[in-house]
């Protein structure tokens, strides 16, 4: 078994957004930082870094922040932002104020665009954000769309095809699915991450998508009890439903 990495206290405190290393210590200090019931006398006394951390260790009577190899999905809502620097209501705004100050910082898996709602993995783990999105993962995201017109009834065809090419690009689109739902709804469902691909998707078969919202990524669905605006931490399972194990 792989032995866990092991940070000074005021390092880990400090890359989990508690402070700087003096302001650290100043909590330090005041005895506010337990592991296992004892309070840490020394800012430099070296921690293990292990996944139940913040099972053992409090800080401020309060379980330690997750330690950094974070996933977490997000029920994005409506007018936020994918963006670290944006003018507006960005997604990191919506998590605890310390979190954005971790390093390594959390960034999006992709991203949906502002008027996109729905299923957002975050994560501070790059290797992970990348084996997610690399197209060799193939990770498949699902999206409910609303579409301005009925539609026609060769679209699932057209998306299937391989062939589709959207506006200003020289290589065709993968093959997507479509499932309709209804005259004006759809699920579809993609492969690749392309610059506003499903509303692209749409206007290239002389449609307008009016709602989208994804539902899916890989296999794991948006749970139902994640309201919009709210994340869950993911454990080990939730992850493998979105990347199988190697
Ligand atoms: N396709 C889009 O057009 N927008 C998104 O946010 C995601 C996929």
């Amino acid at each position: 078994m792989s032995k866990a990495a092991t940070l000074r206290l005021d390092r880990l405190l400090a890359n989990l957004g508690y402070g700087s290393r003096r302001e650290v210590q100043q909590l330090v200090d005041a005895g506010a930082v337990t592991l296992d019931g004892a309070i840490i006398e020394e800012p430099d006394q070296r921690i293990a870094v292990t996944r139940d951390l913040p099972e053992r260790m409090q800080v401020d009577d309060e379980p330690l922040d997750p330690p950094p190899g974070l996933l977490l999905m997000l029920n994005k809502p409506l007018g936020v932002t994918c963006s670290h620097k944006e003018a507006g209501p960005l997604v990191y705004g919506l998590l605890p104020p310390r979190w954005r100050r971790r390093d390594p910082a959390l960034s999006t898996v992709g991203r949906l665009d502002k008027e996109t709602s729905g299923l957002l993995l975050m994560t501070d783990d790059g290797t992970l954000l990348h084996r997610i999105i690399s197209p060799r993962s193939n990770v498949s995201k699902r999206y409910r769309v609303t579409l301005d017109r009925p539609l026609r009834g060769d679209e699932a065809a057209i998306f299937s095809s391989g062939t589709l090419m959207l506006d200003n690009e020289d290589k065709p689109l993968l093959p997507a699915e479509l499932e309709v739902l209804s005259p004006t709804e759809a699920l579809v469902t993609i492969t690749e991450g392309r610059y506003h691909q499903v509303r692209r998707m749409f206007a290239a078969v002389g449609n307008h998508v009016v709602a989208l919202h994804r539902d899916r990524m890989g296999g794991l669905t948006l749970p139902d009890d994640i309201a919009p605006g709210e994340y869950r931490i993911m454990g080990e399972a939730e992850i493998a439903q979105v990347l199988p194990p190697r």
